[in-house]
C-alpha cells in the first residue's frame, strides 16, 4: 500500500455539524455502486477495501443516498463498516427515486420520506442518523412539507441533524424557518459556481457546505488554469481541485468519490496542501 506523507484527512481540519465534528474532507460513496450509482458494484471486496481505506486515513464523514443503488448504497456502507468505528459520520439521504438507471425523480411526500427514513435505518443499521438529508426540493409537493416530515421524524429520534440540498438561499432560509439545518449539499466545483450565494449563506450562517461533484468531471480536472497551476506545483489536477475548495471557505466539507484506492489517496493529498495566493489568483 502507498505510504503517504501526511495523516490524512484531519489536515484539512475540523467542521461542526450540530454537535458532531469532523474532519474536512469527507468520501462521496456513490460511485461505489454499478455505474451510473445504479445497481451492486461488480467487485463488492474492492469496494469494502476502498472504505476501509477511507477510514484509515482519517476520513470520518460519508455521504450516501437511498437513491444510489437505490438502496445497494447505505448496504455496501453497513456490510463494510459496521460495528462502525467511534466518531464515524454517516450522512444520507432521501426525497429522490428511481424508475430506472436515468432518472432521478423527487418525491417529497411525507409518506415517502417517513418511508425512506425507515429504510435508510435498516440498511445503514442505525436507531437514528446522524445528518438526514433531504435530497431535493419536490415541485409537487411543498418545500415546508417535506421538511415539517423531517423536522417530525427528528423529534421522534429517528434523526440527529438535518441538511438539506439542491437549494436556493430562499429555501434554505425556508427550511431553517422549521427547524435547525446543519448543512447544505449543492454542486459546487472550480468550473461551476452557481452555489456561491449558497455558500456565503452557509458562511454567514456557519453551517457546512457540501460540494457535490467536486471534482467537476473530466473537462473540470482538464480545464487549462487547473494544468497550469497543478504542474507548477507538482500536484495532480485532482488533489489540486480539492485543496483549491478547502482553501476556498472555512464552512467547506468536499465529499470527492472513487472506486480507486490510487485515486482515494491522491484526494487525501489535498488535506495537507496549503496554496499561495499566487495559485489562489490563478485559479480564480
Ligand atoms: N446531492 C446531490 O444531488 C448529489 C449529486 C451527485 C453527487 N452527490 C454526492 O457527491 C459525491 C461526489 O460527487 P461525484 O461522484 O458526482 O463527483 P466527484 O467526486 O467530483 O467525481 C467522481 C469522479 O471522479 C473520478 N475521480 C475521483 N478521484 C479522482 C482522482 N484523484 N483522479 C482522477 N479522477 C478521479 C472518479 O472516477 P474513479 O472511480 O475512476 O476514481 C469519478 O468518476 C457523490 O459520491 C455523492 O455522495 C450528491
Amino acid at each position: 500500500m502507498k505510504q503517504l506523507s501526511h495523516t490524512g484527512a484531519a489536515l484539512a481540519g475540523t467542521i461542526d455539524l450540530g454537535d458532531l465534528t469532523v474532519n474536512r474532507l469527507g468520501f462521496g460513496a456513490m460511485r461505489l455502486c454499478g455505474d451510473y450509482a445504479w445497481g451492486r458494484p461488480r467487485d463488492r471486496q474492492h469496494v469494502n477495501r476502498v472504505l476501509h481505506r477511507a477510514v484509515e486515513l482519517g476520513v470520518n464523514f460519508i455521504d450516501t443516498a437511498d437513491s444510489y443503488g437505490p438502496e445497494a448504497n447505505e448496504s455496501l456502507i453497513s456490510q463494510a463498516l459496521y460495528p462502525y468505528p467511534p466518531g464515524l459520520v454517516i450522512a444520507t439521504k432521501g426525497g429522490l427515486v428511481r424508475p430506472n438507471r436515468g432518472s432521478w425523480v423527487p418525491d417529497g411526500r411525507p409518506d415517502h420520506l417517513r418511508r425512506a427514513i425507515e429504510g435508510s435505518l435498516q440498511r445503514l443499521r442505525l436507531d437514528r442518523i446522524d445528518l438526514y438529508q433531504f435530497h431535493a426540493p419536490d415541485p409537487n409537493v411543498p418545500f415546508t412539507e417535506s421538511v415539517g416530515t423531517l423536522a417530525d421524524l427528528q423529534r421522534l429520534g429517528k434523526i440527529r441533524h438535518i441538511g438539506v440540498s439542491n437549494v436556493t438561499v430562499a429555501q434554505l432560509e425556508v427550511a431553517r424557518s422549521i427547524t435547525p439545518i446543519v448543512s447544505v449539499q449543492n454542486e459546487y466545483n472550480l468550473r461551476n459556481r452557481t452555489s456561491e450565494e449558497v455558500l456565503a449563506a452557509c458562511e454567514r450562517l456557519g453551517i457546512a457546505f457540501l460540494p457535490w461533484y467536486p471534482l467537476g468531471g473530466k473537462r473540470g480536472l482538464r480545464a487549462q488554469r487547473i494544468k497550469e497551476v497543478a504542474s507548477r506545483r507538482g500536484l495532480t489536477h485532482a488533489a489540486l481541485s480539492l485543496a483549491w475548495l478547502l482553501a476556498k471557505s472555512p464552512v467547506m466539507l468536499p465529499i470527492p468519490g472513487t472506486r480507486s484506492i490510487d485515486h482515494l489517496e491522491d484526494n487525501l493529498l489535498a488535506a495537507g496542501l496549503k496554496l499561495d495566493p499566487e495559485d489562489l489568483d490563478d485559479l480564480g
